[in-house]
């Protein structure tokens, strides 16, 4: 797969004007990108409509987690709106995550497009020591997201969302097709923000990420095509 389908560039904007602006200037360089709440909430679906007519690819982040009811009533919506990737939160438990994927396919069938379902596992902002002193889950991070990413593959999805610095121990777990999207990257020299568990693109590739998912260190660059391009070319070796 083409490198610029597997570097999904979060447009975390706060409305539609400013999203399409940054979207305008990396066309033709990203060819992935992820609508999260912050911009999903204030724009609705019809952001999703306008960036896949300009050609991009859509991760939509809501990382959907209620009751297994509600979350498969989501999921059906979100399904009717021709996105390539949807994402629930594994500790939402098995029986929500097996019913979201239930509702995803129903909406899916309306569409014509089968997202890719992921489920989150621990975000890549939490420490050992939240999760345990403030989550109350104990053992070492690692120890959960494989927990999570078992639960996942049981209930159908076809990956995780995790840390790059966790996708040896998810591969071995689940299998080499069992999908892992990284967030939590950072080139070198830019500013780590609220990210805790790190890699460089490159690093986050070589331990066996499919997808990488990359926000301010793009969206943020004074010249986010040139930023966009840095990061091809460092993950190319050229
Ligand atoms: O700007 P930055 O590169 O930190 O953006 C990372 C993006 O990935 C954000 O949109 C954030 O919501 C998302 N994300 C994450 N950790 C997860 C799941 C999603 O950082 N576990």
């Amino acid at each position: 797969m083409d490198i610029r389908e597997r570097i999904i560039v979060a447009l975390d904007f706060p409305n539609m004007d400013t999203a399409l602006e940054c979207a305008g200037r990396l066309n033709g360089s990203a060819k992935y990108v992820k609508v999260g709440m912050q911009l999903y909430y204030a724009a609705g679906p019809k952001i999703i409509e306008v960036l896949k007519k300009e050609g991009f690819k859509i991760f939509l982040d809501l990382k959907v987690h209620d009751i297994p009811n509600t979350a498969k009533g989501a999921m059906q919506s979100l399904g009717e709106l021709g996105v390539d990737m949807v994402n629930v939160h594994a500790a939402g438990g098995l029986a929500m995550m097996q019913a979201a994927f239930e509702g995803l396919n129903k909406g899916a069938a309306r569409s014509g497009v089968s997202p890719l379902l992921i489920a989150v596992t621990q975000l890549t902002s939490t420490t050992k020591e939240m999760m345990n002193g403030e989550l109350g889950i104990e053992g070492s991070i690692e120890d959960c997201v494989v927990r999570y990413a078992r639960l996942a593959k049981e209930a159908g999805l076809s990956g995780v969302v995790a840390s790059p610095l966790e996708v040896q121990a998810i591969k071995e777990a689940c299998g080499k097709e069992f999908i892992t999207v990284t967030p939590g990257i950072r080139p070198l020299g830019s500013d780590i923000g609220d990210q805790k568990r790190m890699t460089t693109p490159d690093q986050a590739f070589t331990l066996g990420s499919d997808y990488i998912v990359i926000g301010r260190p793009i969206t943020g660059a004074q010249d986010p095509h040139t930023a966009m391009e840095e990061i091809v070319r460092s993950v190319n070796h050229e």
